[in-house]
């Protein structure tokens, strides 16, 4: 089986967590293609897209399908984002390792490209390397539901992952919710102790930036009034 990095074996989590064996995984940003190769191995999806925007990357991914027997259950494209890849039910998109505004941008081109009945169809599993709660109050406000959010710690660095499919509901997210995670203060709540050591993470990363940013400094105050409740 094709190794992964912790985080990236936390992605394919969730890819695993919604996949029923008949899916297509679309791995945009895909680098070296491990994460598709993976979910042919285990049997997670049936066929996968891998895109890229650079064509070295592009090559990479290839190569890697190729020689792990699964050149013709998969297609990798050089292109930008989903440009061209037009989307189905059943489909599982990917998007990790890249900047939220990056993610936005592809996610909101997906959006008025297919319309909204094919993005019902889809699940999108999305891992911001920045910018997370950015990420997370573009979703609630243009109809994306929060299904699922996990954290990893790989090689001295937190990152999350989350699982979210498009509802055509929009919500007002909080600050508090937006900087932390919906599904993660939950599962904090619950007593998750991986998520609580993010958190802690979170806490000190956010006294700094609370300076300049006004909505990590909402969300600061937000949660030391829930503590002293
Ligand atoms: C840091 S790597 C992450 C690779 C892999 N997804 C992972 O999580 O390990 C980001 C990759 O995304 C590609 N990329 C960045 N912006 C992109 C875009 N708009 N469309 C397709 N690929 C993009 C880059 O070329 C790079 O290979």
């Amino acid at each position: 089986m094709q190794n992964l990095t912790v985080r990236l074996e936390m992605v394919l989590g969730q890819v695993r967590n919604a996949a029923n064996g008949t899916v297509r995984v679309i791995d945009v940003g895909s680098d070296h293609g491990y994460l598709a190769v993976r979910c042919l191995e285990e049997g997670i999806a049936k066929s996968a897209v891998c895109t890229e925007i650079h064509e070295g990357p592009a090559r990479k991914s290839a190569v890697a399908l190729k020689e792990a027997g699964f050149g013709d259950c998969s297609e990798v494209r050089v292109t930008d984002g989903l440009n061209g890849v037009p989307l189905s039910d059943n489909d599982i998109v990917v998007i990790a390792g890249m900047g939220g505004l990056n993610i936005i941008d592809i996610i909101g081109r997906a959006l008025k490209d297919n319309g909204t009945a094919v993005m019902e169809k889809v699940v999108f599993v999305l891992q911001p390397q920045k910018s997370n709660e950015i990420v997370r109050k573009y979703l609630c406000d243009n109809g994306f539901v929060f299904i699922d959010e996990s954290v990893c710690y790989d090689r001295d660095i937190f990152y999350n992952c989350m699982r979210v499919v498009y509802k055509g509901i929009n919500r007002e997210l909080s600050d508090l919710e937006a900087c932390y995670g919906p599904l993660l203060i939950e599962k904090n709540n619950a007593g998750d102790k991986d998520v609580a050591l993010y958190f802690d993470h979170l806490d000190e990363i956010f006294e700094i930036r609370k300076r300049s940013n006004p909505v990590v400094r909402s969300a600061l105050e937000e949660r030391k009034n829930n503590e002293r409740k």
